[in-house]
């Protein structure tokens, strides 16, 4: 068994070369821009830990790690236009760089040689891999579009949140989990709690993300602190804030979404801060990890096996970046 370092070497090892021919190269070097200014790779080494859980690490899930970090990196190109966002991995977004309409094309090809590597799944496995693969990528569409449309909806209940964060960041962890898992022969049983580990984990990642977002510290985060407040994201942070805010801070709060002043996240931060969403933040993401922890003790391997995916949960609801 490895640790997440450990695999997270063996998937860079394979992952950083080039993914794209030459020419055109205004096409293809931002693309492996892209791909070369890092990233944590959760997802494929999540995909090889869900495989590593039933036996030895195979061909197979080395190929759809690849697939996933492709098709992950894809979503944050075109996420990075759908948000405005001008930072990502400490550096300049691909639309910021190189202009939006080269960025949707750079994300479309990172796809395509996506579903290269899902191409390359044993025969025993394409079936259900590409099922699950192509599910997921159309629920992350759907959280996405959800994301965009509460942007401009005044008020969205915090069970839609959830289902919107469930779609566009937690099913590709729980899947890159089940992928590995599929691949390295679990049960239904087993891949169902695997997934349901990641589901729940991932609600957990993005609550952090979300928190990052508003007061991370940017040396460390890689990303615009406030590009969700400038935005008017409907985070868990507006969220609980509309909920216990006073009538006063309530008006602020209105005043401020319909608004881009220069000051709009300084205000808007103390607010957060006001209604105390620190300790919201720790209450639903401890929620979450145990829910998550429930589903990894009930997955029927031994307990020494889950080493890894214990520390990965402890660590992604902690990560600073
Ligand atoms: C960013 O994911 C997108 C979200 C779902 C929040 P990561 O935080 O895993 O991004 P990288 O790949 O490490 O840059
Ligand atoms: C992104 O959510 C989810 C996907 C890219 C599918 P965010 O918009 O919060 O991700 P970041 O914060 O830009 O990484
Ligand atoms: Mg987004
Ligand atoms: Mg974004
Ligand atoms: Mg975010």
């Amino acid at each position: 068994m490895h640790s997440f370092q450990e695999l997270a070497n063996k998937f860079i090892t394979r992952f950083n070369t080039s993914h794209f021919p030459s020419q055109p190269s205004t096409l293809y070097q931002p693309g492996d821009y892209f791909l070369s200014i890092g990233g944590k790779r959760i997802r494929p080494v999540m995909c090889l830990m869900g495989n590593e859980l039933f036996g030895e690490i195979t061909e197979d899930a080395y190929n759809v790690a690849i697939a996933i970090e492709l098709f992950h990196n894809f979503t944050l190109v075109h996420d990075d236009i759908m948000d405005a966002a001008s930072l990502r991995r400490g550096m300049e977004t691909v639309h910021a760089k190189y202009g939006s309409n080269v960025a949707i094309l750079c994300g479309d090809v990172m796809i395509i040689k996506a579903y290269d590597y899902i191409n390359k799944t044993s025969t025993e496995h394409i079936h259900a891999v590409l099922e699950l693969f192509n599910k997921t990528a159309r629920e992350v569409c759907e959280g996405q579009q959800y994301d965009m449309d509460f942007e401009k909806q005044a008020t969205v209940l915090f069970d839609e949140y959830l289902h919107m964060i469930t779609l566009k960041t937690s099913v590709l962890l729980a899947a890159s989990l089940k992928l590995g898992a599929i691949i390295g022969g679990a049960g239904e049983a087993n891949c169902n709690h695997i997934y349901n580990f990641g589901l729940n984990l991932g609600l957990a990642f993005q609550i952090q993300d979300d928190y990052l977002d508003a007061f991370g510290d940017p040396a460390k985060f890689g990303k615009d602190v406030g590009g969700d407040i400038r935005q008017n994201k409907k985070t868990f942070l507006l969220l609980h804030a509309l909920e216990v805010a006073t009538p006063e801070q309530r008006m602020i709060i209105d005043e401020l979404l319909s608004t881009d002043r220069a000051d709009k996240v300084e205000k808007m931060l103390d607010i957060f801060k006001a209604c105390n969403v620190d300790a919201w933040a720790n209450q639903l993401k401890e929620q979450y990890l145990a829910k998550a922890n429930k589903h990894l003790d009930d997955i029927a391997v031994t307990s020494t096996r889950k080493h890894a995916l214990t520390e990965l949960a402890a660590y992604l609801i902690q990560r600073q970046s």
